[in-house]
């Protein structure tokens, strides 16, 4: 089970870092498993805490893909770190052990303190759309053109027909960023 939440991590001098990451559930535990490079990474190593916002606003997840990363924040109750704004739950992790790992090294984390801030108002299929979207364009440089403009295509089918417009222009900034990439594969041509 992996649940796709905004992971916020600090550093060593209080710099932010906002993600879309997936917390896989190990157990009670939720294990961090970034990528390298990773900011998220740096900061897990030097202040092994992490939050956990658990959020259905997508402009959030379609923001950090496409540079947008300063969404407001708020302190965390017992971990040193940061509580998204905008979440309707959170939790506050602690790292307990790390996997090293060449390409992805894997932090597992305990559960020390959950929040629950706003209600969840159920399901959205276009809100899934832009979920799965911003993943499509985290891995722009390594899929072929063809796949993305194939999924893209069904995934606005729900964006049509089931969007508001958080969900709208989370799509928007989406797209303009899939087309820059292909203004960018012609001119390298
Ligand atoms: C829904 C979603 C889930 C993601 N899960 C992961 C993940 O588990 N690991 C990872 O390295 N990147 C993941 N990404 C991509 C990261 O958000 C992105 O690469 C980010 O910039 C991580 O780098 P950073 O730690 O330097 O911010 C995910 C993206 C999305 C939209």
């Amino acid at each position: 089970m992996i649940r796709e939440c905004i992971v916020i991590t600090r550093g060593r001098t209080g710099v932010l870092q906002i993600a879309p990451l997936g917390l896989i559930e190990e157990g009670a535990h939720l294990v961090i498993a970034p990528f390298r490079p990773s900011l998220t990474l740096e900061n897990l190593r030097e202040n092994p805490f992490a939050v956990a916002n658990y959020t259905d606003d997508v402009l959030v997840f379609a923001g950090c893909l496409t540079g947008r990363r300063d969404w407001p924040t708020k302190p965390a109750t017992k971990v040193p770190g940061a509580v998204l704004e905008q979440a309707l739950a959170h939790a506050e992790l602690q790292v307990v052990d790390v996997k090293e790992d060449e390409l992805r090294p894997r932090f597992r984390c305990a559960v020390v303190h959950e929040e629950n801030h706003r209600t969840f108002h159920g399901f959205n299929r276009a809100q899934a759309a832009v979920v799965e979207a911003a993943i499509l364009v985290s891995r722009l440089h390594m899929l072929p053109a063809e796949k993305i403009e194939r999924e893209i295509a069904y995934l606005k089918i729900a964006i049509d027909k089931t969007a508001g417009p958080r969900e709208r222009q989370a799509w928007d900034w989406l797209m303009q960023r899939i087309a820059e990439q292909d203004t960018g594969a012609t001119e390298r041509q």
